[in-house]
């Protein structure tokens, strides 16, 4: 008898065996899908496959995505949308803190929401949702948001004068709306709260009064963004193709936190009542990019959605610098994270504690250049293997050169309201490396612009554009004629250059 059997093992059989051979990637099925129905990203890194993503195999459609500032993802998130849209129809929605995604939305024929510039939420608008539904869910964001948890006797007031408002508006609180029926606002629900005060019988005035006055914050003449008639019908937002939800304008984080968490919590209502099917796939995409407060809280409607999978006709994709932002629930919850270049140790121990990766791996996250990611993933299977990869670098779609100068800050109010008042000018790349060399703006000049353009995502307010050309030398004259170039009017280059010392 010899001492060495050879035995007939099947491949699949082999890779069952994880303890011999460890495989340092998922299996090429898993990774490698139909082109029609999937979406590219970029080259495995260790067997050289092209991954595809669907979320067919994975427990959730949802999606992580961290690495520090110019690692690269808004480059994925932007590339992942456009192949979504193109090969899904995807819808896509996105929470824009920064106001980052505004140009390229708008380059890509999509359509701009800039809340505190002209567009308002109100956020007692029921979009199909019963009144008590709502009033919870609104309290659950005051709750997230300020510190009414802390008094319960006003968090009572509060809850009850909303849902009184709801009542003297006509509703049945515990029934679902007539569509075209209007809203009242938070306007409302202040009078209501004043009228008690004034009545003068309630025995804690002192709790009216501080009521009041949490709810002024957000209802302030010129800060009512959220207590006004909407602008924008919520209801049609996750199927009107590419949409950017500006929040840059509105005046701090609580505010754009507030947005972030109502549409969160209104998409979310609207995917509950269409219900999740296979065939029908992913309606949309729901982008949070930095938006650390929604990310974090556990009461947040983003770590609700990812905990329930698959429940909703779309995936939410969260994105951060720092992964400690995102609450550890979403890490492992999500079917999908995307990790670009990751510099600190403990945002490193944070995610591999979150995700179990090699050290191996580890090193690699920490070495990464521009676009280079390691992907984990949740597949629906039993066979084990190893959910976290490396890509050689996120294959994005071609950048269009496009340069966007934002005049709206210098405009004034009813110029921002008004639709024939240009906001944005965009010019291609040439066009405005010609425009600054027929106004006499010296090469080595413009070399330094384009470099200031591009570190700010190729989109400058024009004042600063101003500061610029002005701090390399360029003259007045010349600035003013480049200007006049461009197309825009005497009075916005006059109202930039006052802003500037
Ligand atoms: N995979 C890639 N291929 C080519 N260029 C890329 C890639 N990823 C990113 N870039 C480029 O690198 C720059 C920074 O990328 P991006 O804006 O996506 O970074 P970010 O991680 O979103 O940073 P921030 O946290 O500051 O928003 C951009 O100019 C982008 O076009
Ligand atoms: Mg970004």
């Amino acid at each position: 008898m010899s001492l060495v059997r050879i035995q007939n093992v099947m491949s699949n059989e082999l890779g069952k065996r994880t303890t011999i051979t460890r495989p340092p990637e998922p299996p090429h099925d898993y990774l490698l899908n139909d082109p029609a129905n999937s979406i590219f990203v970029g080259i495995t890194k260790m067997f050289e496959v092209p991954f595809t993503w669907t979320f067919a195999t994975l427990t959730n459609p949802h999606i992580a995505v961290v690495g520090i500032t110019g690692a690269g993802k808004s480059f994925f998130v932007k590339t992942f949308l456009t192949r979504a849209s193109f090969v899904w129809n995807t819808n896509a929605i996105i929470i824009d803190w920064a106001g980052e995604y505004k140009a390229w939305v708008k380059q890509s024929g999509g359509t701009i929401v800039a809340l505190g510039k002209g567009d308002y939420l109100n956020i007692m608008d029921l979009s199909g949702m019963k009144p008590l539904d709502r009033t919870k869910q609104i309290m659950t964001s005051f709750e997230i948001l300020t510190d009414i948890g802390l008094y319960p006797e006003q968090k009572r007031l509060t809850e009850e004068a909303i849902e009184q408002a709801y009542v003297n508006f006509g509703f049945n609180l515990a029934e679902t709306p007539p569509p075209e029926k209007e809203a009242p606002t938070l306007k409302e629900v202040i009078a209501l709260l004043e009228e008690k005060l004034q009545e003068g019988t309630y025995e804690y005035p002192a709790e009216l009064e501080n009521a009041v006055y949490r709810l002024r914050q957000f209802s302030r003449e010129g800060e009512d963004y959220f207590a006004r008639k909407s602008t924008i019908d919520l209801g049609k937002l996750a199927s009107s193709g590419l949409v950017d939800i500006d929040l840059s304008g509105l005046p701090d984080e609580r505010f754009r936190a507030l947005a972030a968490l109502f549409i969160l919590q209104t998409l979310k209502e609207k995917m509950r009542m269409e219900g999740w099917s296979a065939s029908k796939g992913l309606k949309a995409f729901v982008v949070l990019d930095e938006a650390w407060k929604v990310a974090s809280d556990d009461r947040s409607d983003a770590i609700t959605i990812v905990r329930e999978g698959r429940k909703y006709q779309f995936g939410l994709i969260v994105a951060s610098q720092n992964p400690t932002d995102i609450n550890e629930a979403i890490f492992s919850n999500v079917g999908t994270t995307v990790v670009l270049r990751i510099k600190f140790e403990r945002f490193l121990d944070y995610l591999q504690g979150s995700l179990n990766f090699s050290d191996f791996l580890r090193r690699e996250i920490s070495k990464f250049g521009v676009g280079q990611a390691a992907i984990d993933m949740s597949f629906q299977t039993n066979i084990e293997f190893p959910g976290t990869f490396l890509i050689e670098r996120v294959i994005g779609e071609i950048p269009l050169d496009v340069y966007t100068i934002n005049v709206s800050e210098v405009l004034s109010q009813s110029e921002l309201n008004d639709e024939n008042v240009q906001k944005e000018y965009f010019l291609e790349k040439i066009d405005l490396n010609a425009k600054l060399i027929e106004n006499d703006v010296p090469s080595e000049t413009i070399n330094d612009i384009f470099k200031e353009l591009d570190t700010r995502g190729r989109l400058i307010d024009i004042r600063a554009l101003v500061q610029i050309m002005l701090s390399r030398q360029v003259s007045k004259e010349s600035i003013v004629n480049f200007m006049r170039a461009l197309g825009i009017s005497d009075t916005v280059i006059t109202r930039a250059f006052l802003y500037v010392t």
